[in-house]
């Protein structure tokens, strides 16, 4: 008999500074008297983080999902754009706030990635670019989707919001096609409390970018292009710069806690663990997902999600629904099942488990038990 967690166990809780910390740097703040509009602590946070993705141009934002707004807005996106129904809503919903329509591509059985070997399936003349997204902080199959966007002359927007600090080869993710966007979400690894940025390959397209998430203002005279305000403000940026010194300890913590989920639930018939990367990839373990598989557990996610309650843990079906269920969506002739067969597999399958650097081995093991337990 396993007993409920006496405290509520969350899927995820973010990483807290100490408020010593952030009173000195608001003291810096303070003492500026430059709050806003590209203070010192923003133009710091930009450099720091630079360097540390291993990225050439970055531009911060309020958040990520303005961010990849303006990433469509400065390619100049239209028509139809190739993404997955496997995504937060923040994904097809910016191509719909540019007047673009998502065009739904199903996904890889292995990754949970858009199935780069389909998209070409899904190319009309109306199609501009491919918006895939690294779901769970696994990298997509960046080679194959490049190829298949110069064949087509299509442009490449990456959804990393879950990939901070991930790298392949040795190389920043944010560098794979032609710009990246990443949440600072206070949800993931690495947070600035709300926040993202967008990862660009030159300086035009950074000066282009900086345009529009500043109304387009220019200089006093000139107001260039229709721009939003997508701005980072300083206090956010000061959080951000305390946070860079927390993200590898956090990640170090949830790769231990990976470690023990995968050797707890290794031998479990009828779960199916987070897939393995190529050596060369370096991952940020920010999610710990399982999917499992019914007829083999003997118990539908469902059920376990709401079992797992009576003992206190929190789980979440993420991502459920597929964005293709939306009513907003699921009109479009590529949001119909016959046309995602394996994405309507999946997202009735996953269970994003408890992960955050605060657990310990022995709460990841009681969770793992709990879970066993419900195998009928
Ligand atoms: C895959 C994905 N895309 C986009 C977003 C939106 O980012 P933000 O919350 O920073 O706007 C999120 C999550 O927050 C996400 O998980």
């Amino acid at each position: 008999m396993i007993e409920p967690f006496d405290k509520m166990i969350f899927v995820t809780r973010p990483v807290f500074p100490t408020i010593e910390e952030v009173t000195d740097k608001l003291r810096d703040i303070w003492a500026a008297k430059w709050i806003t509009n590209n203070g010192p602590q923003h133009t710091m946070l930009e450099q720091e983080l630079k360097t540390f993705l291993k990225v050439p141009y970055l531009s911060l934002f309020n958040n990520g999902t303005i961010a990849l707004m303006v990433a469509c807005q400065s390619l100049r996106l239209s028509g139809q754009v190739i993404t997955t129904p496997f995504t937060f809503a923040a994904t097809p919903h910016v191509l719909s706030w540019n007047n673009i329509s998502p065009i739904f591509c199903d996904v890889d059985e292995e990754t949970m990635n858009i199935d780069a070997d389909k998209i070409e399936s899904m190319i009309t003349p109306k199609t501009t670019a491919i918006l895939p997204v690294h779901v769970f902080g696994i990298p997509c199959n960046v080679e194959k989707i490049q190829e298949v966007a110069d064949r087509y002359g299509l442009r490449v927007v990456y959804d990393a919001a879950h990939t901070f600090g991930v790298e392949i080869g040795g190389r920043g993710i944010g560098t794979f096609g032609d710009i990246s966007m990443l949440s600072f979400h206070a949800t993931k690894l690495y947070h600035t409390v709300e926040g993202g940025a967008l990862v660009m390959h030159d300086e035009h397209t950074k000066q282009r970018i900086d345009l529009l998430k500043n109304f387009g203002i220019k200089n006093e005279e000139e107001v260039v292009m229709p721009g939003i305000n997508g701005k980072l403000d300083d206090v956010r940026a000061a959080i951000g710069r305390i946070m860079l010194n927390y993200v590898e300890g956090e990640r170090l913590k949830r790769k231990r806690l990976h470690e023990v989920y995968n050797e707890e639930l290794a031998e479990v018939e009828g779960l199916k663990l987070m897939p393995t990367c190529a050596a060369n990839v370096k991952l940020n373990y920010q999610y710990y997902v399982v999917r499992i598989e019914e007829e083999v557990f003997g118990r539908s996610r469902d059920y376990v999600y709401g079992a797992f309650k009576n003992f206190n843990v929190y789980t979440r079906k993420y991502f459920h629904p597929l964005c293709s269920e939306y009513t907003c969506y699921r009109q479009l002739s590529s949001a119909s099942p016959a046309n995602l067969p394996v994405a309507n597999v999946i997202t009735k399958q996953v269970l994003s488990l408890p992960m955050y650097g605060e657990l310990t081995e022995d709460d990841v093991r009681k969770i793992c038990a709990i879970l066993k337990s419900f195998r009928s």
